[in-house]
């Protein structure tokens, strides 16, 4: 299939084209570089063998984005990019607001235009907030925290919206939990600029000296050991989950809304002996107060993933921090190393 893959030099978006490149369909990046670097496109063709065609382009432009899904000919649309720290989101909600919703909406109608109606779309758990039980199913209720979870919420909606209005637009809306994790070559992986939002990021970069101690926001959850659980999941995995959606949008010729994780709660406190195992480093912590908004435990049902998407994680979290220490012992500050 040819496939648009909006945001596709980012974290998820560039191991997500290894993956569709692998299974032989025709790619085309388009990404402003708001949040990643151009050096993402040399190490996708030192890994897949081939350049990447490449768009620079602000999903915002409207008329860029119109006549990008114009000229392309897609037979599917994989939806990255997005704004996505919590902490920034609250500060910025406009700009939030602006990038993400904006930023859909443009694309929404360029594909409508073009007639273009398959959709991947990036969600995320933190539609759920602080779920009722885990492990959480699809169906759980919605309450979203902050901005950017606000952001995904009215994503959704407005794509659930465009499918009801279109019988034969389908979309996949995939609600990923916490991924981990790096491409094996150690050539791609996760490169926060700044201080990093997320947990593996900021243990990688105590490990590679670059910071001093890890903060852990809270030791008296009611969890296995006061460390709040989350049900992380390797980066190759979710890249994987994509392709097998695509698949599943042509088999079955409906949209469907999936949770991808492991099923696993892992703490904090256990992914940080989990990674220093497999780096042979050590990575100091100091417990600290609990952030406003934080919740004890969010885990996956992934069932639905795997009878529909045929799909489940095969990396456990040895390999996840295996992964993401090697790519960060290969490449200490990111991209610009
Ligand atoms: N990483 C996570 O923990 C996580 C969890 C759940 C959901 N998600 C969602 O998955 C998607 C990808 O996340 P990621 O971690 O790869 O983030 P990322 O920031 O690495 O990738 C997003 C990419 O989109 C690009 N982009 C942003 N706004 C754009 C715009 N207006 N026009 C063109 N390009 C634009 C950025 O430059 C970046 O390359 C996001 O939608 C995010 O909300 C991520």
């Amino acid at each position: 299939m040819r496939i648009l893959v909006c945001g596709g030099t980012g974290y998820i978006g560039s191991h997500t084209c290894v993956v569709l490149a692998e299974r032989g369909h025709d790619l085309l990046i388009a990404d402003n570089f708001s949040n990643s670097s151009p050096r993402v496109l040399e190490r996708l063709q030192a890994i897949t063998g081939k350049t990447p065609a490449f768009e620079r382009i602000d999903l915002r432009d409207r008329d860029a984005t119109h006549g990008l899904l114009r000229e392309g000919g897609f037979d599917a649309v994989v939806h990255f990019a997005a704004l996505k720290a919590v902490g920034e989101s609250c500060e910025k909600p406009l700009d939030y607001f602006d990038n993400n919703i904006t930023g859909t909406i443009h694309l929404l109608q360029a594909m409508q235009a073009a007639g273009t109606k398959r959709l991947v779309f990036s969600s995320s758990a933190t539609v759920y907030g602080d779920p009722d039980r885990v492990p959480v199913r699809e169906d759980a209720p919605l309450r979203v925290t902050n901005p950017y979870g606000r952001t995904k919420l009215v994503m959704e909606e407005l794509i659930a919206d465009l499918c009801a209005s279109d019988p034969a637009f389908h979309a996949a809306v995939l609600r990923y939990f916490n991924p981990v994790g790096a491409h094996p070559s150690g050539l791609i992986g996760e490169d926060p600029g700044g201080t990093p939002n997320n947990l593996m990021p900021y243990i990688c970069q105590v490990a590679v000296g670059r910071r001093e101690r890890l903060s852990v926001f809270g030791g008296d959850w009611p969890t296995v050991d006061g460390s709040g659980v989350r049900d992380y999941i390797h980066v190759m995995d979710l890249a994987r989950a994509h392709a097998d959606a695509i698949d599943t949008l042509q088999r079955e010729r409906r949209g469907f809304t999936v949770n991808l994780g492991t099923g696993q709660g892992v703490s904090v406190l256990q992914l940080v002996q989990a990674f220093e195992r497999a780096s042979g480093k050590a990575v100091p912590y100091e417990i600290v107060a609990r952030r406003a908004g934080d919740v004890a435990e969010v885990y996956a049902d992934p069932s639905l993933a795997q009878s529909l998407l045929h799909w489940s994680a095969e990396h456990d979290v040895d390999a996840m921090c295996r992964d993401a220490w090697r790519w960060q012992s290969m490449n200490p500050q990111g991209f610009a190393s």
